[in-house]
Protein backbone atom coordinates (compact mmCIF):
# COMPACT_ATOMS: atom_id res chain seq x y z
CA UNK A 1 0.00 0.00 0.00
CA UNK A 2 1.65 3.29 -1.46
CA UNK A 3 0.80 6.53 0.58
CA UNK A 4 1.53 9.91 -0.42
CA UNK A 5 2.76 11.59 2.32
CA UNK A 6 2.67 15.53 2.00
CA UNK A 7 3.16 17.79 5.25
CA UNK A 8 3.25 20.94 3.90
CA UNK A 9 3.92 24.19 5.71
CA UNK A 10 3.39 25.26 9.52
CA UNK A 11 3.12 22.26 11.98
CA UNK A 12 1.74 20.31 8.59
CA UNK A 13 5.89 18.49 9.77
CA UNK A 14 5.07 18.36 13.57
CA UNK A 15 1.78 17.13 13.16
CA UNK A 16 2.67 14.07 10.39
CA UNK A 17 5.69 13.10 11.97
CA UNK A 18 3.62 11.93 15.17
CA UNK A 19 1.28 10.17 12.56
CA UNK A 20 4.06 8.49 10.71
CA UNK A 21 4.94 6.87 14.04
CA UNK A 22 1.83 5.91 14.80
CA UNK A 23 1.69 4.18 11.52
CA UNK A 24 5.34 2.82 12.33
CA UNK A 25 4.43 1.25 15.44
CA UNK A 26 1.43 -1.14 13.55
CA UNK A 27 3.53 -3.05 11.32
CA UNK A 28 1.68 -2.33 8.38
CA UNK A 29 3.40 -3.10 4.89
CA UNK A 30 2.92 0.56 4.00
CA UNK A 31 5.07 2.29 1.37
CA UNK A 32 5.39 5.72 2.56
CA UNK A 33 7.02 8.79 0.33
CA UNK A 34 7.19 12.46 1.28
CA UNK A 35 6.67 15.18 -1.24
CA UNK A 36 6.36 18.83 -0.77
CA UNK A 37 3.17 20.74 -1.03
CA UNK A 38 1.68 24.27 0.07
CA UNK A 39 4.34 26.73 0.71
CA UNK A 40 6.80 24.33 0.72
CA UNK A 41 5.81 23.14 -2.68
CA UNK A 42 6.13 26.81 -3.80
CA UNK A 43 9.94 27.45 -1.73
CA UNK A 44 11.24 23.90 -4.03
CA UNK A 45 9.64 24.38 -7.31
CA UNK A 46 7.72 27.99 -7.91
CA UNK A 47 4.60 25.73 -7.42
CA UNK A 48 2.52 25.44 -4.64
CA UNK A 49 1.11 21.55 -6.10
CA UNK A 50 4.35 20.52 -7.48
CA UNK A 51 3.48 18.51 -10.80
CA UNK A 52 5.92 15.79 -9.06
CA UNK A 53 3.85 15.88 -6.00
CA UNK A 54 0.80 15.35 -8.04
CA UNK A 55 2.35 12.28 -10.00
CA UNK A 56 2.61 10.72 -6.23
CA UNK A 57 -0.47 11.56 -4.96
CA UNK A 58 -2.02 10.15 -8.48
CA UNK A 59 -0.03 6.88 -7.82
CA UNK A 60 -0.75 6.29 -4.38
CA UNK A 61 -3.55 4.42 -2.57
CA UNK A 62 -3.78 7.24 0.03
CA UNK A 63 -2.53 10.61 0.75
CA UNK A 64 -1.71 11.53 4.16
CA UNK A 65 -1.72 15.60 4.29
CA UNK A 66 -0.80 17.68 7.23
CA UNK A 67 -2.10 21.66 6.26
CA UNK A 68 -0.69 24.36 4.13
CA UNK A 69 -0.39 28.07 4.92
CA UNK A 70 1.66 31.00 6.39
CA UNK A 71 1.89 34.16 6.21
CA UNK A 72 5.33 34.47 4.16
CA UNK A 73 2.80 33.49 0.95
CA UNK A 74 -0.38 35.72 1.88
CA UNK A 75 0.62 38.62 -1.28
CA UNK A 76 1.43 36.00 -3.61
CA UNK A 77 -0.93 36.22 -6.54
CA UNK A 78 -3.46 33.55 -6.17
CA UNK A 79 -2.27 30.83 -7.91
CA UNK A 80 0.87 30.22 -6.55
CA UNK A 81 -0.75 30.54 -2.59
CA UNK A 82 -0.37 27.46 -0.94
CA UNK A 83 -3.91 27.32 -0.77
CA UNK A 84 -4.01 26.40 -4.04
CA UNK A 85 -2.28 23.07 -3.32
CA UNK A 86 -4.92 21.68 -1.34
CA UNK A 87 -7.74 22.52 -3.72
CA UNK A 88 -5.71 21.26 -6.25
CA UNK A 89 -5.60 17.95 -4.94
CA UNK A 90 -9.21 17.81 -4.61
CA UNK A 91 -10.30 18.84 -8.04
CA UNK A 92 -7.47 16.44 -10.07
CA UNK A 93 -8.40 13.23 -7.89
CA UNK A 94 -11.96 14.58 -7.47
CA UNK A 95 -12.21 13.53 -3.99
CA UNK A 96 -15.60 14.81 -3.50
CA UNK A 97 -16.97 13.59 -0.69
CA UNK A 98 -15.27 15.07 2.74
CA UNK A 99 -16.02 13.61 5.63
CA UNK A 100 -15.86 15.51 8.51
CA UNK A 101 -16.99 13.54 12.06
CA UNK A 102 -17.00 15.47 15.05
CA UNK A 103 -17.15 13.97 18.07
CA UNK A 104 -16.71 14.44 21.35
CA UNK A 105 -14.63 12.63 24.21
CA UNK A 106 -16.01 12.13 27.27
CA UNK A 107 -13.08 13.13 28.62
CA UNK A 108 -12.88 16.33 26.85
CA UNK A 109 -16.72 17.25 27.17
CA UNK A 110 -15.37 20.18 29.74
CA UNK A 111 -12.95 21.51 27.18
CA UNK A 112 -15.92 22.41 24.65
CA UNK A 113 -17.17 26.32 24.43
CA UNK A 114 -20.21 24.63 25.36
CA UNK A 115 -21.78 23.37 28.86
CA UNK A 116 -21.12 19.53 28.70
CA UNK A 117 -24.26 18.81 29.11
CA UNK A 118 -24.83 20.24 25.90
CA UNK A 119 -22.24 18.44 23.84
CA UNK A 120 -21.70 15.24 26.25
CA UNK A 121 -22.09 12.36 23.42
CA UNK A 122 -21.97 14.33 20.57
CA UNK A 123 -21.34 12.45 17.49
CA UNK A 124 -22.62 14.12 13.97
CA UNK A 125 -20.96 13.38 10.55
CA UNK A 126 -20.43 16.26 8.24
CA UNK A 127 -20.16 15.41 4.70
CA UNK A 128 -19.26 18.35 2.30
CA UNK A 129 -19.17 18.51 -1.45
CA UNK A 130 -15.51 19.30 -2.40
CA UNK A 131 -15.42 19.81 -5.37
CA UNK A 132 -17.88 22.33 -6.61
CA UNK A 133 -19.79 25.08 -5.55
CA UNK A 134 -18.40 28.87 -5.78
CA UNK A 135 -14.92 27.26 -4.83
CA UNK A 136 -14.88 26.53 -8.67
CA UNK A 137 -17.79 27.62 -10.53
CA UNK A 138 -16.57 29.96 -13.33
CA UNK A 139 -16.69 32.84 -13.95
CA UNK A 140 -14.57 34.91 -10.97
CA UNK A 141 -12.64 37.31 -10.91
CA UNK A 142 -12.11 41.11 -10.26
CA UNK A 143 -12.51 43.65 -13.28
CA UNK A 144 -13.17 47.47 -13.57
CA UNK A 145 -17.01 48.20 -13.97
CA UNK A 146 -17.54 51.25 -16.57
CA UNK A 147 -18.10 53.89 -13.76
CA UNK A 148 -14.40 53.07 -12.84
CA UNK A 149 -14.62 51.21 -9.56
CA UNK A 150 -13.59 47.33 -9.44
CA UNK A 151 -16.35 44.64 -9.00
CA UNK A 152 -15.45 41.13 -7.43
CA UNK A 153 -17.39 38.20 -8.76
CA UNK A 154 -17.71 34.32 -7.91
CA UNK A 155 -20.45 31.71 -9.40
CA UNK A 156 -22.30 29.42 -7.26
CA UNK A 157 -22.85 26.49 -9.19
CA UNK A 158 -23.77 22.74 -8.83
CA UNK A 159 -24.77 20.00 -11.78
CA UNK A 160 -27.61 17.80 -10.99
CA UNK A 161 -25.09 14.79 -10.98
CA UNK A 162 -22.98 16.49 -8.73
CA UNK A 163 -25.50 16.44 -6.33
CA UNK A 164 -27.12 13.30 -6.73
CA UNK A 165 -23.44 11.79 -6.32
CA UNK A 166 -23.27 13.22 -2.80
CA UNK A 167 -26.42 12.67 -1.47
CA UNK A 168 -26.12 8.87 -2.13
CA UNK A 169 -23.06 9.48 0.24
CA UNK A 170 -24.99 10.64 3.11
CA UNK A 171 -27.54 8.42 3.08
CA UNK A 172 -25.41 5.87 2.72
CA UNK A 173 -23.22 7.00 5.50
CA UNK A 174 -26.72 7.61 7.55
CA UNK A 175 -27.58 4.29 6.81
CA UNK A 176 -24.74 2.81 8.98
CA UNK A 177 -25.11 5.48 11.89
CA UNK A 178 -28.77 6.72 13.00
CA UNK A 179 -30.17 6.77 9.98
CA UNK A 180 -31.00 10.70 9.67
CA UNK A 181 -29.73 12.84 7.08
CA UNK A 182 -29.96 16.82 7.89
CA UNK A 183 -29.63 18.22 4.05
CA UNK A 184 -28.51 22.16 4.69
CA UNK A 185 -29.08 24.74 2.24
CA UNK A 186 -29.96 28.05 1.30
CA UNK A 187 -33.48 27.43 -0.58
CA UNK A 188 -34.93 30.17 0.67
CA UNK A 189 -32.49 32.89 -1.32
CA UNK A 190 -30.75 30.77 -4.06
CA UNK A 191 -31.85 29.01 -7.14
CA UNK A 192 -28.72 26.77 -6.78
CA UNK A 193 -29.83 26.00 -3.35
CA UNK A 194 -33.09 24.95 -4.75
CA UNK A 195 -31.93 22.18 -6.93
CA UNK A 196 -29.48 20.92 -4.18
CA UNK A 197 -32.91 20.71 -2.47
CA UNK A 198 -34.73 19.13 -5.15
CA UNK A 199 -32.48 16.70 -5.77
CA UNK A 200 -31.50 15.37 -2.69
CA UNK A 201 -35.44 14.65 -2.12
CA UNK A 202 -34.98 13.06 -5.25
CA UNK A 203 -32.18 10.56 -4.36
CA UNK A 204 -34.24 10.45 -0.73
CA UNK A 205 -37.27 7.63 -2.92
CA UNK A 206 -34.39 5.34 -2.96
CA UNK A 207 -33.46 5.23 1.34
CA UNK A 208 -36.83 4.96 2.73
CA UNK A 209 -35.44 3.59 5.73
CA UNK A 210 -33.19 7.42 5.80
CA UNK A 211 -35.31 9.93 7.36
CA UNK A 212 -34.54 12.93 5.65
CA UNK A 213 -34.85 16.69 6.67
CA UNK A 214 -33.69 20.17 5.52
CA UNK A 215 -32.55 23.21 7.08
CA UNK A 216 -31.40 26.37 6.12
CA UNK A 217 -27.63 27.11 6.58
CA UNK A 218 -28.34 30.27 8.87
CA UNK A 219 -30.54 27.96 11.16
CA UNK A 220 -28.24 25.26 10.70
CA UNK A 221 -25.41 27.42 12.32
CA UNK A 222 -27.64 28.32 15.10
CA UNK A 223 -28.73 25.21 16.03
CA UNK A 224 -25.52 23.61 16.18
CA UNK A 225 -24.36 25.82 19.15
CA UNK A 226 -28.14 25.64 20.53
CA UNK A 227 -28.72 21.58 20.46
CA UNK A 228 -26.32 20.03 18.00
CA UNK A 229 -27.15 16.49 19.17
CA UNK A 230 -29.83 16.70 17.20
CA UNK A 231 -28.26 16.28 14.37
CA UNK A 232 -26.76 12.28 13.01
CA UNK A 233 -25.62 13.21 9.28
CA UNK A 234 -25.34 16.86 7.78
CA UNK A 235 -24.57 17.03 4.10
CA UNK A 236 -24.39 20.36 2.42
CA UNK A 237 -22.42 22.25 -0.43
CA UNK A 238 -18.53 23.36 -0.23
CA UNK A 239 -18.98 26.56 1.30
CA UNK A 240 -21.36 25.87 4.09
CA UNK A 241 -19.50 22.69 4.75
CA UNK A 242 -16.07 24.77 5.46
CA UNK A 243 -17.93 26.95 7.61
CA UNK A 244 -20.33 24.26 9.41
CA UNK A 245 -17.61 22.20 10.09
CA UNK A 246 -15.01 24.66 11.72
CA UNK A 247 -18.06 25.81 14.09
CA UNK A 248 -18.85 22.06 14.78
CA UNK A 249 -15.35 21.63 15.71
CA UNK A 250 -15.66 23.64 18.78
CA UNK A 251 -18.40 21.97 19.74
CA UNK A 252 -15.69 18.97 20.30
CA UNK A 253 -13.27 21.19 22.65
CA UNK A 254 -10.69 21.56 20.40
CA UNK A 255 -9.85 21.90 16.17
CA UNK A 256 -7.13 20.07 17.05
CA UNK A 257 -8.60 16.80 17.52
CA UNK A 258 -10.85 16.47 14.13
CA UNK A 259 -9.79 14.10 11.46
CA UNK A 260 -11.24 14.24 7.67
CA UNK A 261 -11.13 12.14 4.91
CA UNK A 262 -11.45 13.52 1.10
CA UNK A 263 -12.84 10.31 -0.83
CA UNK A 264 -13.37 10.05 -4.55
CA UNK A 265 -16.00 7.79 -6.21
CA UNK A 266 -13.79 4.65 -5.20
CA UNK A 267 -12.74 5.35 -1.74
CA UNK A 268 -9.49 6.57 -2.50
CA UNK A 269 -9.02 9.24 -0.97
CA UNK A 270 -6.94 12.52 1.07
CA UNK A 271 -7.00 12.78 4.79
CA UNK A 272 -6.16 15.41 6.47
CA UNK A 273 -6.87 17.18 10.10
CA UNK A 274 -9.40 19.91 9.65
CA UNK A 275 -7.19 22.61 11.31
CA UNK A 276 -4.80 24.81 9.22
CA UNK A 277 -1.12 25.13 9.40
CA UNK A 278 -1.49 27.58 12.63
CA UNK A 279 1.68 29.16 11.57
CA UNK A 280 2.09 31.39 15.16
CA UNK A 281 3.06 27.97 16.57
CA UNK A 282 4.81 26.38 14.40
CA UNK A 283 8.04 24.50 15.46
CA UNK A 284 6.89 24.80 19.48
CA UNK A 285 6.38 21.39 19.60
CA UNK A 286 2.99 22.82 21.22
CA UNK A 287 0.87 21.45 18.78
CA UNK A 288 -2.01 18.80 18.89
CA UNK A 289 -1.49 15.71 16.44
CA UNK A 290 -4.30 13.92 17.80
CA UNK A 291 -6.59 15.03 14.76
CA UNK A 292 -3.67 14.15 12.64
CA UNK A 293 -3.09 10.41 13.96
CA UNK A 294 -6.97 10.41 13.87
CA UNK A 295 -6.72 11.12 9.93
CA UNK A 296 -4.50 8.17 9.97
CA UNK A 297 -6.90 5.63 11.02
CA UNK A 298 -9.36 7.23 8.77
CA UNK A 299 -7.07 6.34 6.14
CA UNK A 300 -6.30 2.99 7.24
CA UNK A 301 -10.17 2.35 7.69
CA UNK A 302 -11.85 3.93 4.35
CA UNK A 303 -8.66 3.50 2.01
CA UNK A 304 -6.54 0.95 3.03
CA UNK A 305 -9.51 -1.56 4.11
CA UNK A 306 -7.32 -1.83 7.40
CA UNK A 307 -10.08 -1.30 9.82
CA UNK A 308 -8.45 -3.44 12.99
CA UNK A 309 -5.53 -0.84 12.53
CA UNK A 310 -8.02 1.64 12.29
CA UNK A 311 -9.44 0.44 15.99
CA UNK A 312 -6.51 0.28 17.55
CA UNK A 313 -5.48 3.77 17.04
CA UNK A 314 -9.06 5.32 18.26
CA UNK A 315 -8.41 2.98 21.42
CA UNK A 316 -5.41 4.58 22.09
CA UNK A 317 -6.19 8.21 21.34
CA UNK A 318 -8.79 7.31 23.76
CA UNK A 319 -6.86 5.73 25.96
CA UNK A 320 -3.85 8.74 25.89
CA UNK A 321 -7.26 11.49 26.79
CA UNK A 322 -8.55 9.26 29.67
CA UNK A 323 -4.90 8.66 31.06
CA UNK A 324 -5.17 12.99 31.16
CA UNK A 325 -2.76 13.31 28.66
CA UNK A 326 -3.26 17.04 27.12
CA UNK A 327 -1.59 19.40 24.54
CA UNK A 328 -2.38 23.24 25.43
CA UNK A 329 -5.54 23.57 23.14
CA UNK A 330 -7.02 20.84 25.21
CA UNK A 331 -5.65 21.39 28.77
CA UNK A 332 -7.82 22.49 31.39
CA UNK A 333 -6.31 23.22 35.41
CA UNK A 334 -4.45 20.55 36.56
CA UNK A 335 -4.04 18.62 33.68
CA UNK A 336 -1.18 16.65 32.38
CA UNK A 337 0.09 19.01 29.66
CA UNK A 338 2.51 17.56 26.90
CA UNK A 339 3.64 18.84 23.84
CA UNK A 340 3.15 17.40 20.43
CA UNK A 341 5.93 14.81 20.48
CA UNK A 342 4.82 13.37 23.60
CA UNK A 343 1.51 13.31 22.67
CA UNK A 344 2.17 11.35 19.98
CA UNK A 345 4.69 9.01 21.27
CA UNK A 346 1.53 8.81 24.19
CA UNK A 347 -0.78 7.26 21.72
CA UNK A 348 2.66 4.70 20.26
CA UNK A 349 3.09 3.42 23.70
CA UNK A 350 -0.45 2.62 24.29
CA UNK A 351 -0.42 0.69 20.99
C1 LIG B 1 -10.63 23.52 4.72
C2 LIG B 1 -9.85 24.78 4.49
C3 LIG B 1 -9.68 24.98 3.00
C4 LIG B 1 -11.05 25.16 2.40
C5 LIG B 1 -8.72 26.10 2.60
C6 LIG B 1 -7.36 25.94 3.20
C7 LIG B 1 -8.61 26.25 1.11
O1 LIG B 1 -10.47 25.85 5.12
O2 LIG B 1 -10.17 22.44 4.29
O3 LIG B 1 -11.71 23.59 5.31
O4 LIG B 1 -11.57 26.28 2.37
O5 LIG B 1 -11.62 24.18 1.94
MG1 LIG C 1 -12.14 25.32 6.29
Amino acid sequence: MKIAVLPGDGIGSEIIAQALAVLKRLELPLELETAAVGGAGYDASGDPLPEATLKLAREADAILFGAVGGWKYDELPRAKRPEQAILGLRKHLSLFANLRPAQVYAELAGASALRAEVVAGLDILIIRELTGDIYFGQPRGIHKLPDGQREGFDTMRYTESEIRRIAHVGYQAARKRGRKLCSVDKANVLETSQLWRDVVTEVGKEYSDVELSHMYVDNCAMQLVRTPKQFDVIVTGNMFGDILSDEASMLTGSIGMLPSASLDAKNKGLYEPIHGSAPDIAGKDIANPLATILSAAMMLRYSLNQVAAADRIESAVKKVLQDGYRTADIAEAGARKVGTKEMGEAVVACL
